[in-house]
């Protein structure tokens, strides 16, 4: 791919710009952030890391220069602000909305086709107002939070066990945020179900500790996680550079998937180079289906709150799931 861009050069910002040069996936990738010394001074350092890490992915800083990000393939979205202690990821809507649309505005008037990964929070409604303000198809605006979300809930797994974290896979669904659906049914060790691993009450703290990850490293570090983000996002970026058809957990529009609609929530999808190439229908018991309504519903509210602040002329939180 000729260019992609990662919009806001903060934690998360940067370190997603870091993961997509060391993964050789485009010949550009450029920063841009209101900081025009923290875009420019990062791109700088991480170029500087190309001769050590042996990529040879041109990293631009911008500063706010749109004009720089012309035809860019995929646009990774983390300006915002992060969550201090405290906050919950629904706190940040107000300022963080009104940045989604200034910043998925100049996105579009100098790429006219471009996939765009949501990381900023309230991760499921932001995807839904990067949505809003494009004006493209539902498949190429989808959100970072179930790779991030399975990663923690694979670590914890992979502590537990003493084994290694390559060799747990897992799914989970649902929005970012405490109603999150970790899914021991579709979680396994090598294909050893993993409740033939491990005792159910260790299983459940896991899953426990995997709905409040985020929260476990803002309280310990004062503002929230990056390393695995960063990771987490360049990974998708990945998957569609690639066209890898990944089967990973995607914050997606649904579009009657799950008996839901209109709305932006968690779910398995195959990832590719037209973005979401397809939501996988899961067979889930009446028990996940009920978590996972409740997480819809906790989505739709912020959803309102949106719709509320009049940014957008087309509404979707009111209507029926
Ligand atoms: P940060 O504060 O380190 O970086 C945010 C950057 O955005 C700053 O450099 C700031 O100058 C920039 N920015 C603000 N407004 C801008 C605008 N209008 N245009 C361009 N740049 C602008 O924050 P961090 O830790 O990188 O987090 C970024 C966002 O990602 C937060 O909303 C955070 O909650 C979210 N997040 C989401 C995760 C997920 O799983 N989806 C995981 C971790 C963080
Ligand atoms: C996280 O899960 C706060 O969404 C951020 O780390």
């Amino acid at each position: 791919m000729k260019r992609i861009t990662v919009i806001g050069a903060g934690n998360v910002g940067a370190t997603c710009v870091n993961e997509i040069a060391r993964r050789h996936l485009a010949e550009e990738v450029v920063v841009v952030d209101l900081n025009e010394g923290a875009s420019k001074g990062k791109a700088l350092d991480m170029w500087q890391t190309a001769p050590i890490q042996g990529f040879s992915t041109r990293i631009v800083g911008a500063g706010n220069d749109y004009s720089l990000t012309a035809d860019s393939g995929v646009v990774v979205i983390t300006a915002g602000l992060p969550r201090k202690p405290g906050m919950s990821r629904d706190d940040l809507i107000g300022t963080n909305a009104k940045i989604m649309q200034s910043v998925v505005e100049q996105v579009m008037r100098h790429s006219s086709n471009p996939i765009i990964v949501v990381v900023t929070n309230p991760l499921d409604v932001m995807t839904y107002a990067a949505y809003l303000a494009s004006g493209l198809p539902h498949q190429r605006v989808f959100g970072m939070a179930g790779v991030l979300d399975t990663a923690r809930y694979k670590a914890f797994i992979a502590t537990e066990l003493g084994v290694s974290p390559r060799d747990v896979s897992a799914m989970l669904m649902g929005g970012h945020g405490d109603t999150m659906v970790p899914l021991p049914r579709y979680t396994a060790v090598s294909g050893v179900p993993v409740r033939e691993l491990m005792a159910e009450d260790t299983l459940q703290a896991i899953i426990a500790r995997t709905k409040v990850g985020g929260g476990e490293i803002v309280n310990l570090m004062g503002t929230s996680a990056w390393y695995a983000p960063g990771a987490a996002a360049a990974e998708m970026v990945e998957a569609i550079v690639r066209n890898e058809r990944r089967v990973l957990p995607v914050c997606a529009m649904l579009q009657g998937e799950y008996g839901m609609r209109n709305l932006h929530l968690g779910v398995p999808a195959i990832l590719g180079e037209n973005g979401v190439e397809c939501v996988l229908e899961l067979h889930l018991d009446e028990g996940e289906q009920q978590l996972l309504c409740a997480s819809a519903q906790a989505v739709k509210s912020v959803m309102c709150t949106l719709d509320g602040m009049d940014l957008f002329p087309q509404k979707m939180g009111a209507l029926p799931l």
